[in-house]
């Protein structure tokens, strides 16, 4: 033997076996944490019939079916659930979609790898990187009772009790025990639990969270199940798998995406009035339980459809704005809206508000400012827009990225700090994500205003104005914030 190939050896297996040692020594992936509420979580993914219709008529050139048809909606649902533990429900749901492959391929496409050993080779890194990962909470667990919390924060209901005819009963006080909703949408190339520290944490504080698993094609896969059997896989499209007469550009991509989001959400609150009123609903989610055994006829009558905030990300962020522009009203019952780190290129934002909107923009989407449209700098196109409702907050979460709302940071913190270079720590942006947005959506139901909210403007122009005119305020966890907008007076 060479003295050349025994040192490759030698060094060849003292680092594999360093390699190994490290990998045992540190977990690759770090297990989502607990909710940060007081409330236990339950996860129900409900997938269900919609009137049926046709948002776009562009076709797909790889199958030829209708690429914006809208058949059936999919959420995954956050709800605050009394029990911890079930035994008939051993498992939590895992937290990348089944099958894996699905989402492997769909990542592969969106990154144009249209090769099957290619794509195989990403099924294999998410498996490597995201198969232990569950959700925390228990699968299709029952909604919180109202009679199991005393908590009137969480707008639950009071016991009574009466005497009535000489026997002594207990009632649930008129009105109470409703809980508030949101709808959240994602980001372009998300999923629906994508986002589900943050919401689970939202639900944990007493609220009934649904997170649209979107169907425009802005993620990397999903399958729509037919009610009459049968499903579809719908990947990622661009401009090129699609047909039309006459051709689409880019804008029109994004409006048809954008339209059939807010039908979505529609849809959404539609199920939520649908799950309030008791009516039979058929999940056609496959792993799912089957509906008599489910959750869902527990959440008859415990619904606030007064109180349905619609949250979003990104593109689902530019989503929510959009949906702001017919409400409130009897098609879109909305009481406000928060917009993380609104789009920066998934078209113009809808200004026309007239609900509080709170809008979050993580540290690196404040500081890298783009030309807006036409419109000017970004940064002062989401300003004037808060200033215009007269009613909003607009703030800064310092160190932090687009992604910190995310899951990834507590997944995989290290690629993420690397990635992103985020100086914020991930799981303390999270609590300051979480905590802003909680104390806003109780301002929607009492007006009170609670921790940052009653903060007055610290740095009026951001990165366009004075260095030093941005003063920094201490969020919930410590970390460092900009306040650029509040209501006035
Ligand atoms: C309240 O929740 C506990 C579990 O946390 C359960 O054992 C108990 O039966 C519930 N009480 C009522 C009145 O529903
Ligand atoms: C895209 O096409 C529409 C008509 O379908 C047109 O109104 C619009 O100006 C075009 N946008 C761009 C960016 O070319
Ligand atoms: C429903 O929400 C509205 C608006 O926040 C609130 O005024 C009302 O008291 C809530 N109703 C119940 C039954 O909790």
């Amino acid at each position: 033997m060479t003295r050349r190939l025994r040192n490759v050896l030698f060094y060849g297996s003292a680092s594999a076996l360093f390699i190994l040692l490290a990998l045992s020594l540190t977990p690759i992936t770090s297990p989502l944490p607990p909710y940060v509420g007081d409330y236990e979580v339950g996860v129900l993914d409900i997938e269900t019939e919609v009137e049926r219709r046709l948002v776009h008529d562009a076709v797909l050139k790889e199958t030829g079916e209708k690429a914006f048809e809208l058949h059936t909606l999919a959420i995954t649902l956050y709800y605050p659930s009394a029990l911890s533990t079930l035994p008939s429900q051993p498992w939590a749901r895992p937290w990348l979609p089944q099958p894996i492959s699905l989402i492997g391929t769909g990542y592969a496409r969106l990154m144009r790898i249209r090769s099957p050993p290619l794509q195989s080779v990403i099924t294999f890194f998410l498996w490597a990187f995201g198969s232990k990962t569950v959700i925390p909470g228990v699968v299709d667990a029952p909604v919180l009772s109202p009679i199991n919390s005393t908590d009137s924060e969480a707008g639950l209901g009071k016991v009574v009790i009466e005497m009535a005819e000489g026997k002594v009963g207990l009632r649930l006080e008129t009105g109470m025990g409703r809980l508030p909703a949101v709808v959240f949408t994602h980001g372009m190339a998300g999923m629906s639990q994508s986002y589900s520290h943050y919401l689970g944490s939202i639900a944990s504080h007493g609220y009934i969270v649904a997170a649209v698993e979107h169907r425009d094609g802005s993620g990397p896969g999903t399958i729509v199940h037919y009610p009459g059997g049968g499903e579809r896989a719908v990947w990622h499209m661009t401009l090129d798998d699609l047909e039309t007469d006459p051709p689409m550009n880019t804008s029109d991509l994004k409006i048809a995406q954008l339209n059939f989001r807010e039908a979505e959400i529609r849809e959404t609150i539609r199920l939520f009035e649908h799950m309030n009123r008791g009516t039979k609903l058929r999940n056609l989610k496959p792993e799912s339980p089957e509906s008599p055994k489910s959750a869902i006829p527990g959440f008859k009558d415990r619904l606030n459809m007064s109180a349905v905030t619609v949250a979003g990300h990104s593109y689902g962020a530019t989503g929510a704005l959009k949906a702001l522009k017919n409400a409130p009203s009897e098609q879109m019952p909305l009481n406000g809206a928060i917009a993380l780190d609104p789009g920066k290129g998934s078209g113009p934002l809808n200004d026309e508000i007239e609900v509080p909107t709170l809008v979050i923009q993580s540290g690196e989407w404040t500081e890298k400012q783009v030309e807006f449209y036409g419109q000017g700098w970004h940064f002062d196109v989401v300003r004037e827009l808060v200033e215009k409702t007269k009613m909003g907050w607009f703030m800064t979460l310092g160190g932090s990225a687009h992604p910190s709302c995310t899951d990834a940071p507590l997944i995989v913190p290290w690629i993420m700090k690397l990635a992103t270079g985020t100086t914020l720590n991930g799981r303390i942006a999270l609590r300051e994500y979480i905590g802003a947005s909680v104390d806003f959506l109780g301002y929607l139901r009492h007006g009170e205003k609670k921790g940052l909210l009653k903060s007055e403007i610290s740095s009026p122009a951001g990165p366009l104005g004075d260095a030093g005119k941005r003063e920094k305020i201490k969020g919930s966890a410590g970390a460092d914030w900009e306040v650029h907008v509040v209501p006035e007076a």
